[in-house]
């Protein structure tokens, strides 16, 4: 009975005739570049465009909703399958929501499209090569020298999106660039107006 009514009031949240938000789902190596320009966005959205945003991001995510969880395939999936939840019900209920994880595994990223309002998946792409001479956080160095295993395009695979949204070539343009590139994906396909 209790069941019921809780399936049934979730039922009537999703029906609820609110404006929708979505989801920026930026996926990409360790020092790829997700968190920096989905920051920028992210303040842009807010400050030129209005629009209610909240940021998920694995580094932080990682120390409180899956502080419990390690990079396991399993790990992760569990990882992105909770903070899916939560854009999902962000989304929902108007929110931009940009999220940033290495997310490696294209069936659990299907899966997070099918459950979030309006998903644009962001493949921020950029060589391993890159990302380990940027070594931001000197984990490639320690990937390499085997004290950090399962690391994500050393030791752990990383499976490209097959057709993403919108493809960031952090490589080749500028922080700028890219965040511009997002924000004219938005207004073409009018998620949000010219101010
Ligand atoms: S995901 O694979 O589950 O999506 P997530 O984006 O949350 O990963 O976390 C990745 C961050 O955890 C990296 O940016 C890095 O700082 C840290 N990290 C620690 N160990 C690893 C590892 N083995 N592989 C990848 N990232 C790791």
């Amino acid at each position: 009975m209790v069941n019921e009514n809780i399936i049934a009031n979730e039922q009537h949240w999703e029906k609820k005739n609110i404006e929708e938000g979505y989801t920026l789902w930026f996926t990409g190596l360790s020092g790829s570049g997700k968190s920096a320009v989905a920051e920028r966005v992210a303040i842009r959205l807010e400050e030129e465009y209005g629009e209610s945003v909240e940021r998920l991001d694995g580094d932080i995510v990682r120390q409180h909703l899956t502080a419990d969880l390690g990079f396991t395939k399993e790990d992760r999936d569990k990882n992105i399958e909770r903070v899916s939840f939560v854009a999902k019900l962000l989304s929902r209920n108007g929110v931009a929501v940009l999220a940033s994880f290495i997310s490696p595994y294209i069936q659990r990223r299907e899966k997070t499209r099918d459950m979030v309002t309006n998903f644009i998946e962001v493949f921020v792409k950029c060589p391993v090569k890159v990302c380990e001479e940027r070594d931001v956080k000197g984990l490639y160095e320690k990937a390499r020298n085997g004290e950090i295993k399962n690391f994500t395009g050393i030791s752990d695979p990383y499976q490209e999106p097959e057709d993403p949204e919108i493809v960031l070539e952090t490589h080749k343009e500028t922080i700028e660039e890219s965040v511009q590139k997002v924000i004219d994906y938005l207004l073409t396909n009018e998620y949000i107006k010219e101010p």
